[in-house]
């Protein structure tokens, strides 16, 4: 039976991720890189490692050098297994385009590309030095990529349009300059002395040449103007075949902070301005979260015109606690740890991930600790689900409130409600533990339901009203289809401490005053 295109929709005043005409938040996984190259790896070490984890969604990526091995010739072989597999387990797929870029480099251009390298040409440092980067600005290669990526989504259209197993797709992976501000090659150098395209002009009311206009920040807006204008033209071959959500991902700016020490010109931040300008078939840019202070980089990429979409995030035990705090606070699209195979294989037999390579991915090694994350990773997942309804209805109201531990030093948070109030104290951070967080749901004036864990709450009467607040009835329990199942009634000793330790609960409170 036909279904709608997932397409992203306002609902609410909310955009929204729509599958089939509905709704969809993705609880997703990111795969490792190589996973899908071998639909019999998958098969043994991925597959079978996903049940349990309550995700609905698997972020995968395909790789053009094993789709167009022959130019002009096409083999989609592992996206057929891809799909066979998913529809099979039940779950969605976001497709990663690994084309031109990845991670930079240009490592997954097919043979053809890299046998000719005076037609495809790559990135120059200042010292004329070539690096593994095939240039932005060489339009032939650009073309190449933007008709493999449309006959991707043209297979796409044919052999899941009716389905809609796939629901989104990624534009290349982190690209930009890692090692250079930017691309010195002929070419390169010509457009950067002369004088800004009208439109960068007019947009940022400047003129001259690239330095005159920008100064000390030139170099990676020129960079960007031009990776953005490329990705444009690879989206906007591929949504003309099939027009579902494209969205770019980005290696954060971060440590050490200079242009080329992140890749320059991908879509950081700071120059969203140029991406949304010159990409306008992208929905939003999903930030690659490894840092420590991930929740900040989520408040810094979620803003009206740019929907959190979280392809990739640190698979340790936090990541259950920055999933609520993606749907609660920032109403996101997806959210998916990275290499999620990895969290209920057998350990015993993992090669730990080499440090030198996080180093150079600028990972902190404890994001990749994954002991404890399938536990409270799948009980937030579980939840979600659980909660879906209340949270459709709630989201982006004054009776839903989302609290999280961001940094050291917050102890708690106060909640102000209608006719009470809510002290949330955290507690002190364990090892392997998710970090404090929850969702409270006003959903009567005296009547709460709150989910969290590890943290304690109380509650206020108004202040000068001469009153105490306390409980008429409160009890644990948990959202089964939905509908509210209550457990224990908590009363005497338990009255006296209401609290979440690692493992999600909820507690529906019923509140009076004396
Ligand atoms: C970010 C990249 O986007 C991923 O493909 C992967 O390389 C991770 N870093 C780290 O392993």
């Amino acid at each position: 039976m036909k279904r709608e295109l997932p397409e992203i929709r306002d609902l609410n005043g909310i955009p929204t991720l729509h599958v089939d005409g509905r709704p969809f938040f993705a609880l997703g996984g990111e795969l490792h890189n190589s996973s899908v190259s071998s639909n019999d790896y998958m098969d043994k070490n991925v597959w079978p490692n996903l049940p349990g984890l309550n995700m609905n969604t698997v972020v995968a990526p395909v790789y053009w050098e094993m789709l167009e091995k022959e130019e002009g010739v096409f083999d989609f072989s592992i996206v057929e297994h891809l799909l066979k597999r998913a529809r099979e387990y039940k779950m969605h797929v976001v497709i990663l385009w690994f084309g031109l870029w990845k991670n930079s480099e240009s490592n997954y251009i097919p043979g053809w590309m890299k046998r000719d390298r005076e037609k495809y040409y790559v990135v120059r440092k200042d010292t004329g030095e070539p690096l593994n980067i095939i240039s932005a600005l060489c339009e032939e290669a650009v073309e190449k990529d933007a008709y493999a990526f449309s006959q991707l989504m043209k297979y796409l259209r044919e052999e899941d349009g009716d389905e809609t197993t796939v629901i989104a797709m990624q534009i290349e992976n982190e690209i930009g300059i890692l090692g250079s501000a930017r691309d010195h090659g002929k070419r390169a150098n010509e457009l950067f002395e002369a004088a800004v395209p009208a439109d960068m002009a007019e947009r940022f009311s400047v003129s001259g040449t690239w330095k005159e206009a920008f100064g000390a920040d030139a170099e990676e807006y020129f960079m960007a103007y031009h990776y953005a204008s490329a990705i444009e033209k690879i989206t906007a071959a591929g949504r003309e075949e099939y027009p579902i959500p494209c969205y770019a991902n980005v290696w954060l700016r971060q440590f050490p902070w200079y242009a080329g020490s992140y890749p320059s010109g991908g879509p950081v931040r700071e120059v969203h301005d140029i991406w949304k300008l010159k990409a306008p078939s992208l929905f939003t840019i999903g930030p690659d979260i490894y840092v420590a202070y991930a929740p900040f980089v989520m408040d810094e990429y979620h803003y009206e015109g740019n929907p959190l979409f979280i392809p990739e995030i640190r698979k340790d035990a936090s990541s259950a606690s920055y999933c609520l705090y993606a749907f609660g606070q920032h109403n996101a699209l997806c959210f998916s740890p990275f290499g999620i195979e990895d969290l209920k294989a057998d350990k015993e037999s993992m090669p730990g991930p080499d440090p030198s390579v996080l180093a150079e991915l600028n990972i902190d090694p404890a994001a990749f600790d994954t002991t404890g994350t399938d536990i409270y990773l799948s009980q937030a997942y579980g939840f979600m689900n659980d909660i879906m309804p209340l949270y459709l209805q709630y989201r982006g109201t004054d009776h839903f409130k989302c609290y999280l531990k961001k940094a050291e030093t917050e102890r708690g948070e106060y909640f102000r409600f209608e006719k009470f109030d809510l002290l949330v104290t955290y507690f002190r951070p364990q090892p392997h533990k998710p970090a404090p967080a929850g969702f409270i749901f006003e959903l009567a004036p005296d009547r709460f339901l709150i989910c969290g864990m590890m943290s304690r709450i109380k509650f206020f009467a108004k202040e000068g009203g001469g009153k105490k607040a306390g409980f008429i009835n409160i009890e644990e329990g948990s959202f089964v289809n939905g509908q509210w199942t209550p457990g224990r009634i908590m009363n005497g000793d338990e009255r006296m401490d209401v609290s979440f330790g690692g493992d999600i609960r909820c507690f529906m409170a019923e509140l009076g005053e004396y």
